[in-house]
């Protein structure tokens, strides 16, 4: 006796979009084997006389007719005889004993007061498996099918299983039997696993806010339904792998990562799988932290008159709050930004800014950062009461940034009066050039250049 089993495994998704008046958009989703009604939105007084139901499976053959009234008449499409019925009063179909071949969009025309129609999708979901097997016996044997040991109320020389579930695992055998010589023969065991298809992935994780270095974080990937068969774990697109800190469980289907740090930040991803599908969920972990690395960043000196923009930086999760003290005392400031629209000599100083991370409860400071408005201050060591701050570029010279010098005799006071500065022997300790501070010097007398000078005195 020759026995074979033969197994066929169909699953299937196909979607399609529509979407008219008299259907909701859907899609519908039906399960192989079972039905499906496509409700109408309108309900009529009476019997409705004509409608058209028609499929059309997205294979560019056209539609054909499901089921068809004409005249209060009602004609079943070839291939549905049977398991198709509409609802004269809303045109509403009811489809039964799916297949997967019922995938595909459905359209509905019909006429009331006025002529309606509509479309909207189905998808078909399940797998059907079809077991045969076949004996060499005369009279042609008859055949009996077990699963697990168990006969089934099943004869036939083929076994379908429609829509098949989990429960439907397992080792079948089918007997064959001849009614002549009465001899039972059994095929050899066909074992037939149904998996789920794993949908409904789902990451949970902490509910508290992690901080790090202090707290520590589970992340648990489980499936609504399906059978994992294998769960992988990635941080961005990158294999997530254990270390002293992150530990996965036997079966994966968590990961524990103790304590947290800033680096844990970011998108994690877990992928369950099985034969037949795959199922990927995304969980973006977030660590407070910080703040770290708090830096003043803008300009060190600056003209008089002048725009300037000191930004805070700092490492901070979630963002830090910044304040700001100039020589050490407090401000109103309480932005990133300390901007200083027009600046005034009054406005040098040691400015700080302070970062404060709500969450981690941490605050930190910069360093100082040094302003100078009008640039850097000079005393002479015997020289009058006065500092100049002196900023010149020589518009003559073919080098323009090579001043070693200015000649200066008159400087305007803030408040616009003049201070007298003495003979050409007047010592100059920090004259400024494009390109830093030049010796102190004395002005040599037969040297006279047309000099573009702007200058901000102090007057203590
Ligand atoms: C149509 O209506 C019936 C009865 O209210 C309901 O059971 C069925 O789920 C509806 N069909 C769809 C596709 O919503
Ligand atoms: C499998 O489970 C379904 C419900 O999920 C039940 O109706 C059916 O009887 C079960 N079949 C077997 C063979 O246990
Ligand atoms: C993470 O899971 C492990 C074991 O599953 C448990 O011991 C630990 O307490 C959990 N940690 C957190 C932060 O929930
Ligand atoms: C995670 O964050 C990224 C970037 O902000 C975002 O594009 C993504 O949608 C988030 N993912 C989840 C699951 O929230
Ligand atoms: C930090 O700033 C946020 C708004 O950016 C504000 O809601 C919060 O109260 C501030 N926290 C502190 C401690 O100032
Ligand atoms: C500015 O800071 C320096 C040290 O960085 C200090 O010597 C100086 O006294 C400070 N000036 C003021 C006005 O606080
Ligand atoms: C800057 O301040 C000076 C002195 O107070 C004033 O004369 C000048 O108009 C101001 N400039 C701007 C752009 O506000
Ligand atoms: C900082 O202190 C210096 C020296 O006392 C003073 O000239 C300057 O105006 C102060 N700056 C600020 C912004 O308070």
């Amino acid at each position: 006796m020759d026995m074979r089993l033969f197994a066929l495994v169909l699953p299937s998704i196909v979607g399609l979009c529509s979407s008219k008046a008299v259907l909701p958009p859907g899609p519908v989703n039906g399960a192989l084997g079972g039905s499906v009604t496509f409700n109408t939105t309108i309900s009529s007084e009476g019997p409705i006389q004509t409608i058209f139901w028609n499929f059309d499976d997205g294979s560019g053959s056209g539609s054909v007719p499901v089921i068809t009234v004409s005249s209060g008449t009602t004609i079943d499409g070839p291939g549905y005889e049977g398991r198709v019925s509409v609802n004269s009063f809303t045109g509403s179909l009811e489809l039964r004993e799916l297949t997967l071949g019922d995938t595909g969009l459905y359209l509905v025309s019909m006429i009331t007061s006025k002529p309606e129609s509509g479309s909207t999708t189905l998808n078909v979901y399940g797998s059907s498996i079809t077991l045969s097997c076949s004996a060499q016996s005369s009279p042609p044997a008859q055949f009996q099918w077990a699963l697990n040991g168990k006969m089934l109320d099943r004869e036939g020389q083929e076994l379908k299983l429609e829509n098949v579930q989990r429960n439907q695992s397992g080792s079948y055998i089918c007997w064959a039997h001849n009614s002549i010589t009465l001899r039972y023969t059994a095929s050899k065991p066909s074992v037939i696993t149904v998996l789920e298809k794993i949908s409904g992935a789902e990451i949970t994780g902490p509910s508290e806010p992690l901080i790090a270095g202090k707290s520590s974080a589970n992340l648990s990937c489980q499936a609504a339904a399906g059978t994992s068969i294998s769960r992988e774990w990635l941080k961005g697109d990158q294999p997530l792998s254990p270390s002293h800190r992150i530990t996965f469980s036997e079966d994966k289907s968590s990961v524990s990562i103790s304590p947290v740090e800033s680096t844990d930040n970011g998108e994690y991803q877990c992928r369950l799988s099985n034969p037949v599908s795959t199922d990927t969920v995304s969980y973006n972990l977030t660590v407070n932290y910080g703040p770290e690395d708090v830096l003043i960043k803008g300009a060190t000196e600056v003209e008089e008159g002048k725009m300037v923009e000191l930004i805070c930086f700092a490492k901070s999760e979630p963002p830090a709050n910044f304040s700001w003290t100039t020589n050490g005392t407090d401000t109103s400031v309480t932005t990133a930004k300390y901007i200083i629209y027009n600046a005034t000599y009054d406005d040098s100083g040691n400015y700080t800014c302070v970062a404060e991370n709500a969450v981690t409860g941490l605050s930190r400071s910069s360093a100082v950062h040094v302003l100078t408005v009008g640039g850097e201050g000079s005393q002479s060591d015997n020289g009058p009461n006065v500092r100049a701050i002196v900023g010149a570029s020589n518009q003559q010279a073919n080098s323009p940034d090579q001043i070693t010098y200015a000649d200066v005799s008159v400087f305007n006071k803030k408040d616009g009066g003049t201070v007298e500065l003495g003979t050409p022997e007047t010592v100059y300790t920090d004259v400024r050039t494009n390109l830093g501070r030049a010796q102190a010097t004395t002005v040599p007398e037969e040297t006279q250049y047309a000099m573009n000078v702007k200058m901000l005195i102090y007057v203590p």
